[in-house]
């Protein structure tokens, strides 16, 4: 299989030491996937190209915040390239693309960022650097356990930008919304979304 051109977003140095740790997924999770590959290919097409829009959103909704602007166009472009490797994969194992469906984990992080334009960036980018940073975790675990090799690199290159995309986040969120408490605020958010991938049923699927 060819080498992967991922574009990595750059790695970030944020300390995020101090931050709450994500709890690991239920140990029937990848058990699941692996039993509903296709499933899960199909699936994780979607999410890479809701990625990518939500980044580009990000752009729209913010057009005067050039540091904002420069990184969301970069994951946005990333993200895609996620997508057309995934589909390269569908289409390598003749599955047609499904239709895309409401995500009832994105929807409900979606649910705790905060209307008010005071909070409204730094929520919307915490709940992209939770995001990611489950989404590192569960590729990384498709790494560990899948047994094709081709698989197996693919998905710990996909581990390793999602993993610098949730740095991502965190440091624009530290650098545009300093005046606000970014890091208690991603505790908050991150102990909520330790509890709700216990209490989501497993499906071969992302979330
Ligand atoms: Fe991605
Ligand atoms: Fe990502």
């Amino acid at each position: 299989m060819a080498e992967y051109h991922l574009q990595p977003i750059a790695q970030t140095n944020e300390n995020v030491e101090s931050l709450t740790p994500l709890s690991p997924s239920p140990e029937g999770w990848v058990t699941c996937v692996l039993a509903d590959f296709d499933a899960f290919l199909q699936d994780h097409a979607s999410a890479e190209k809701k990625a990518s829009g939500m980044a580009l959103s990000m752009v729209s909704h913010y057009p005067d915040q050039p540091a904002l602007v420069q990184a969301m166009v970069d994951l946005a472009v990333e993200e895609l390239n996620h997508y057309k490797e995934v589909m390269r994969l569908l289409m390598t194992r003749q599955i047609s693309p499904a239709a895309d469906r409401k995500d009832p984990y994105v929807t409900r992080l979606n649910k705790l960022v905060r209307k008010d334009a005071a909070f409204f960036l730094l929520d919307r980018l915490l709940v992209g650097a939770i995001v990611e940073r489950r989404g590192a975790e569960r590729f990384s675990l498709v790494a560990d356990h899948v047994a094709d090799p081709d698989l197996k690199k693919f998905y710990a290159a996909i581990a390793k930008s999602e993993d610098r995309h949730w740095h991502l986040f965190i440091q624009l969120a530290r650098d545009l919304c300093s005046h606000l408490p970014v890091d208690s605020r991603f505790c908050e958010l991150a102990e909520l979304e330790n509890t709700l991938v216990k209490e989501l049923p497993l499906r071969a699927a992302l979330h």
